[in-house]
């Protein structure tokens, strides 16, 4: 059915059986038009919350929403599922009405909570019916529930002060079932909104609104069991770190624990706080998957609003928790054990990351095949990762934009790292090897003593294949104060055949979303890894399923959203422009990548590494993606240096630089460039190419 059509069926008595039944565009029917009116008043009867619970949710563009984090002085959510008229017919008056708040300090949010659904569904119809408000994805229907929502075109004015609900009913009584007015005679939304801003309260409270029922086959479950149920995903999910000793802070060690943080637990599922696991579930497929299931945190978040109840005569928290040991190094003894350097982390406050160094022992280079962290304080160790240094640096800093090959990281749960089969990382004899410590105080002051297992291939048995480590990212940023979604791209440009073993993005205090494309030569793209709200607690490198093949003539795209505004809870200062920086007051914009060239083997090293540095730089500044930079392109330090020359460095005046004329640019600049290079971190912390032969 075209858009014209719905809207001129809309204007019409038709509107009542279309209200009623909702079939539109192909779509089954849902519940009432198999149904009476009658049955639609009962079921309308849900009652609504006094107060509504906070939840993160990704909208369409996978960009998260945290309720509470919300600035604004009044919330209002629209409840949506396509194919619905009127939510179609809402869109000029949702228009008007965002037009008319939004500038008072109004959020507006639609929630679909319909499980018929999917995410690119309700995509194209937001943009088809131009609905300008970002539509929240409630695949687990946990929002809806606890709103008590029955039909989409319901209006909640919610407000932030007290998260009370001031108002749920329709925008006006302009549509009826049966009926439409020219003109609204009440304007109870508009009215509720205006009584929230001013601290009044609302005129009608509750109203029965007409629109399509949305089915919620979990609103009524049977009763769910703790023993066989709820502790083994606890168990599986959460006990690597809630345990005795461990970095959570309770132990879920029997019934009595978990029901006593119950509500916690249901926050954190709603809030997907924990585990800390920050990819969307609906987007790649990820090896040691530590997320929940929707089955999962349904069954969860379920069990904990029927009051948590216990069953059964054994607990299997309580014996899972007596079992449970923590194995030192559970690869075997390793090849080399190397000490990171002790650190007292205070009982409390904010320690910033440490990079400390290691020096490398190693008198030949061997071949890295596995590791394993053994973290002395696991209580304050948030999470290690590391990094290969040439030279020992002078100041003793191990910072991560001098880093080459990785040697694994530490996430709790993930405490070591496999190459895959016949796949080596080369660490050569000398240098050093840098760390990025996390460490987080928890109420006691201690010191930690962790310590690095490495395990080579033995000596015959080189690996036949090189797993190399690069890093999409952009020193050129430059973010606004005050800006909440400031939005930056940069890409590599792929120029051989390539695996793509694993993606970890990283940004400091303010990164607040990422995600990671990669655009084939035939200009399709996919989407690889979203996280729609990134926290900055909780690094971690997410390895795909499967390595991903990456032809050659591909990009690999990254963008990072940042949150600058004073909503940010973690934002140190969001009256500063903030450029790249190792502090984490400063900014990064980092997506470190494993990977192997398809054609390279141990024995024929090659230099594509080398190839795709090349184009780097512009990948950077070539926020367009067309592949090359127009002068508004040129942001950041450097940008700020290119700028003034822009006309001499586009040598063949097409208005654009391309590549090669920034590498001659930069070559000019040579002297110049070098002494920068001192100073602000380097470009490329790339992974050095092994030197050939240099393996055995
Ligand atoms: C990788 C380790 C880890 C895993 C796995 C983990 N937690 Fe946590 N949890 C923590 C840490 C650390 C904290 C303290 C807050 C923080 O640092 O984010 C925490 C805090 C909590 C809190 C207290 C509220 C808060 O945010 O401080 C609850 C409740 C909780 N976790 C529940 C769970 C549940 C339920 C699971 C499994 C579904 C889980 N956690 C899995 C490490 C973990």
């Amino acid at each position: 059915m075209t858009k014209a059509r719905i809207l001129a069926l809309a204007t019409t008595a038709a509107l009542s059986s279309l209200l009623l039944g909702c079939a539109a565009d192909g779509q089954a029917p849902n519940a009432l038009s198999a149904g009476s009116p009658v049955a639609a008043v009962e079921t309308a009867a849900v009652a609504t919350p006094a107060t509504i619970d906070n939840f993160m949710l990704a909208d369409t563009d996978y960009m998260g929403h945290e309720l509470y984090r919300s600035g604004a002085k009044a919330i209002v959510i629209i409840t949506q599922s396509n194919g619905c008229p009127i939510v179609r017919n809402l869109s000029p008056a949702l228009k008007a009405l965002k037009a008319k708040y939004e500038g008072q300090g109004v959020e507006f949010l639609m929630l679909n909570s319909a499980i018929q659904d999917s995410r690119d569904a309700v995509a194209k119809e937001k943009a088809d019916y131009g609905f300008d408000i970002p539509i929240l994805m409630d695949p687990n229907q946990l929002v809806g529930e606890q709103l008590g929502v029955t039909r989409t075109a319901e209006f909640f004015v919610i407000d932030p002060k007290t998260w009370k609900i001031t108002y749920r009913g329709p925008l006006d009584d302009r549509l009826d079932y049966g009926s439409q007015k020219a003109t609204a005679e009440h304007t109870w939304a508009a009215d509720a909104i205006e009584a929230t801003l001013a601290g009044r309260q609302a005129m009608a409270a509750n109203k029965m609104s007409p629109g399509c029922l949305v089915d919620f086959p979990n609103r009524k479950v049977a009763k769910i069991s703790y023993s066989k149920e709820v502790a083994p995903i606890l168990e599986k999910k959460c006990a690597a770190c809630h345990t005795e000793g461990g970095i959570g802070p309770f132990a879920m060690s029997s019934y009595e624990m978990v029901k006593g943080f119950s509500p916690m637990i249901r926050e954190v599922l709603r809030t997907d706080r924990m585990p800390p696991w920050n990819v969307d579930p609906h987007v790649g497929k990820f090896a040691d998957d530590k997320s929940l299931t929707p089955t999962e945190i349904k069954t969860v978040v379920h069990w904990i609003e029927q009051g948590a109840p216990r069953d059964g005569t054994t607990d299997p928290m309580a014996v899972a928790a007596k079992k449970r040991v923590v194995q030192e190094f559970p690869l075997g003894k390793p090849d080399l054990i190397l000490a990171l350097p002790t650190y007292k982390v205070p009982a409390s406050g904010v320690v910033d990351y440490q990079r400390p160094i290691v020096v490398n022992p190693l008198t030949e280079g061997k071949w890295v095949k596995a590791s394993t962290y053994v973290v002395n304080q696991r209580q304050a160790v948030h999470h290690f990762l590391s990094g290969y240094l040439k030279d020992i640096p002078a100041d003793g800093k191990g910072n991560e934009s001098r880093w080459g090959a990785s040697m694994g990281g530490y996430a709790v749960g993930a405490e070591s790292t496999l190459w895959p089969k016949n796949v080596g990382t080369y660490l050569p004899p000398g240098g050093a090897i840098g760390f990025q410590a996390h460490y987080t105080p928890f109420g006691k002051d201690v010191v930690d003593a962790s310590k690095i297992g490495l395990y080579f291939y033995k000596d015959g048995e080189k690996p036949g294949l090189v797993m190399r480590n690069s890093v999409v990212v952009d020193n050129t940023i430059v973010i606004p104060p005050g800006e909440a979604r400031h939005k930056e791209t940069a890409y590599l440009n792929v120029p051989k055949d390539m695996l793509l073993y694993s993606a970890f993005p990283h940004a400091h205090y303010r990164g607040y979303a990422s995600d990671f494309w990669v655009e084939y030569p035939d200009g399709t793209k996919k989407l690889l890894l979203t996280m729609p709200r990134y926290d900055f607690n909780w690094q971690r490198e997410y390895s795909f399923a499967e390595p991903l093949k990456i032809p050659a003539g591909s990009k690999l795209i990254a963008h990072y959203w940042y949150d600058n505004s004073k909503q940010n809870p973690a934002n140190p200062d969001a009256s500063k422009t903030i450029v790249w920086g190792d502090q984490s007051w400063e900014e990064m914009f980092y997506t470190a990548i494993r990977y192997r060239w398809t054609e390279e083997t141990s024995a024929k090293l090659t230099n594509y590494d080398q190839l795709m540095d090349e184009t780097r730089l512009l990948a950077m500044f070539d926020d367009n993606l067309d592949g090359k930079i127009q002068k508004a392109e040129l942001k950041g330090e450097l940008g700020d240096k290119l700028s003034p020359y822009f006309a001499q460095m586009d040598q063949d005046k097409s208005g654009t630089i391309e590549n090669a004329e920034l590498m001659a640019a930069l070559k000019v600049m040579g002297g110049r460039r070098r002494d920068q290079a001192q100073q602000a971190p380097a470009p490329a912390p790339a992974a050095p190419a092994p030197k050939a032969g240099g393996g055995r």
